[in-house]
């Protein structure tokens, strides 16, 4: 059953529940110094190296690395979800637990009726390819075979206006509910309902949970345009998934993953037996798949399409990839235009070839460069070395940034001195320290803000500016750090600097002054001062406050997603040594302990 616990009872049985009493009704612990040991219940062992510190609340596994507090225990222990874990534990120590129907249990309900619906849709396609020669002719003539066929689910949409939405009519689904899945349009004047997918080659877009969120549909002459997909919905986001992720997760042993770009060149690698390539969804790779990728494959594999398109995609792609701390590989198939076309003529062999011998970003940035300018000529010569020593500038390690000016000196038949000071200017002391420096610091915080933190942020500023009163109430609760923005930290300090002398300050004297600064968004500093403050003094104490709970909490969440990564990053490392070992636990302490945190200044906010 699902249900739902708020964070006040979480919190009131998480006080209730020591770990050392609940640990012991399950094995039989032993004190140890400070801290008490058994015999882990999560792996086999004959010494005891499982611990739980009293102290703490936290228990933890030596041998295995299992670790947390004690409603992680439970969860573990009796497979468990979170609220089930705490209704669990509720009973243990005696605390009430009133179940509430939520907001969000209706959401999910409307959920899962969209899935039905794209499920039914799905095998509705399915059938039909069965009973259409023509359109397994034309995948069988793409060399796609019975097994692939099966396996991503293709299906065929009849060339018909209303086949579909009569089929699911039948099934008894309401006109609005196939519409907001985006299965069919609505006719103008109001005048029913019309299938989005007219003969066309389905590809049904799965989650990694096995639900149909979305569709791609491909023509199987020249019309145009060739591809179509279903429009954003309530249960398709497009940038958080990726075609074939549903299988890779099933099928790959997660070493390496491939990113490409179309629907068939996913499926041409799965019907010749690579089961770990992944494509983005007809638009640009987005940080939620890069991170994605980083999750389900130790190394990144780009194979984009050859054309200039795809060239800029990988160079976006590895920019991304880079900012999530995961170096992609490049693999380039020459004269081919993608893999799927590749594959035609070629053995998965042939593809693995050329997988082991993919560029290093480095390497591709150069490989690309080279092929715009024309070497030969002096000209060219000179352009491409100005770009590539702009590459090498870039490059954070100074051991890469040698290796790769020698290289260029070698290949461009120029003296190292002269790359070396066309990279680091004249003084070598510029080399590594300030670039460094800079690039750590502008880490793009900005672009990955949640958009409701980023208008708190802005609301904020605007208060501070507004009027003196506000501005000190809100310096007494918020430092400059709390702020995620880069601008908004930058108007902070300004405003700080001008109301040191002045009872009054004016928009305009911040935007002067914020103008000056280097490296700011403008379409963000002008958003602030376009923006319109919507309160009435009544209310604004009460808004400043909400405003401020929702830049601590994201700053709090922030910083709990920098821990996660970090404990997954370690979790990954199974011969820690002592050290490392002693990190995890402060890192998974640290966790816990923002989770509290977090908990806590929800429910203090009544919320
Ligand atoms: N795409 C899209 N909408 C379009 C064109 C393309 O969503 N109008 C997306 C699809 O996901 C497609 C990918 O971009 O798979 C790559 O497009 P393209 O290279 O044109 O097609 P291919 O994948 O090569 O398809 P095919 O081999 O079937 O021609
Ligand atoms: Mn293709």
């Amino acid at each position: 059953m699902t249900f739902f616990v708020d964070n006040e009872i979480v919190e009131k049985v998480r006080d209730a529940s020591d770990i050392v009493d609940i640990v012991s009704s399950y094995l039989p612990l032993k004190k140890s110094g400070s801290n008490y040991v058994g015999l882990c219940p999560f792996h086999n062992e004959k010494t005891p190296s499982f611990t739980v510190s009293e102290s703490k609340q936290f228990f933890h596994c030596f041998g295995c690395g299992e670790g947390g507090d004690v409603v992680s225990f439970i969860m573990k222990r009796e497979n468990l979800s979170f609220p089930e874990a705490i209704k669990l534990l509720a009973e243990k120590v005696g605390i009430e637990i009133e179940e509430k129907e939520p907001k969000d249990l209706i959401k999910t309900e409307e959920k899962n009726k969209g899935y039905e619906i794209n499920k039914e849709a799905a095998r509705y396609f399915f059938n039909n390819l069965k009973e259409n020669a023509k359109v397994l002719d034309y995948l069988y003539k793409r060399k796609i075979g019975n097994k692939v066929i099966r396996q991503f689910g293709l299906g065929y949409a009849l060339d018909s206006w209303d086949a579909l939405y009569k089929y699911l009519k039948g099934m008894n689904f309401k006109d609005e509910e196939i519409y907001r899945v985006g299965l069919i349009g609505k006719r103008a004047k109001n005048e029913g309902y019309y299938d989005k997918f007219r003969g066309r080659i389905i590809f049904p877009i799965i989650d990694t949970k096995g639900r149909v969120i979305g569709f791609g549909g491909r023509v199987m002459d020249n019309a145009m345009p060739k591809y179509l997909n279903s429009p954003e919905t309530y249960i398709f986001n497009k940038g958080n998934h990726l075609y074939g992720l549903n299988l890779v997760n099933k099928l790959s042993d997660r070493k390496r993953i491939i990113i490409v770009e179309g629907y068939m060149d996913v499926i041409s690698m799965f019907n010749k037996g690579l089961n770990y390539a992944v494509a983005s969804l007809g638009t640009a790779l987005t940080e939620r798949q890069a991170r994605l990728l980083k999750r389900y494959g130790e190394e990144v594999y780009f194979c984009y399409d050859t054309d200039k398109a795809g060239i800029n995609a990988t160079l976006k792609g590895i920019q991304l990839l880079r900012n999530e701390g995961i170096d992609p590989k490049i693999i380039f198939l020459g004269d081919y235009k993608d893999p799927d076309d590749f594959l035609k003529d070629n053995t998965i062999e042939d593809f693995e070839e050329k997988m082991n011998s993919a560029y290093n970003h480095v390497e591709y940035k150069i490989f690309i460069s080279k092929e715009k300018y024309n070497t030969e000529e002096t000209e060219g010569k000179i352009k491409f070395t100005k770009e590539i020593a702009k590459i090498i500038k870039d490059l954070k390690s100074p051991i890469e940034q040698d290796i790769y000016i020698e290289k260029i000196a070698k290949d461009m038949n120029i003296s190292k001195e002269a790359i070396e000071k066309e990279v680091f200017g004249n003084t070598k002391k510029a080399k590594g320290t300030t670039q460094y420096k800079k690039k750590t610091i502008i880490t793009p915080v900005n672009t990955s803000l949640p958009l409701a933190s980023l208008t708190a942020e802005i609301d904020l500023i605007k208060f501070m500016i507004f009027d003196r009163d506000y501005y000190e109430e809100i310096i007494k609760e918020i430092a400059v750090e709390d702020f995620n923005s880069l601008e908004c930290r930058e108007m902070y300090n300004i405003i700080n600097r001008l109301y040191e002398d002045k009872e009054i300050i004016y928009e305009e004297q911040i935007r002067e002054e914020i103008m000056t600064v280097e490296n700011m968004d403008i379409q963000l500093v002008k958003k602030v001062f376009s923006k319109e403050l919507k309160f009435s003094p009544n209310n604004v104490n009460h808004m400043i406050k909400d405003l401020i709970h929702t830049i601590r909490t994201n700053k709090l969440e922030n910083k709990r997603n920098e821990v996660k990564l970090k404990i997954e990053e370690m979790e990954k490392n199974k011969n820690k040594n002592y050290l490392e070992e002693k990190l995890f636990i402060e890192l998974c302490m640290e966790l816990t302990n923002l989770n509290k945190e977090l908990n806590l200044i929800r429910h203090e906010e009544g919320r």
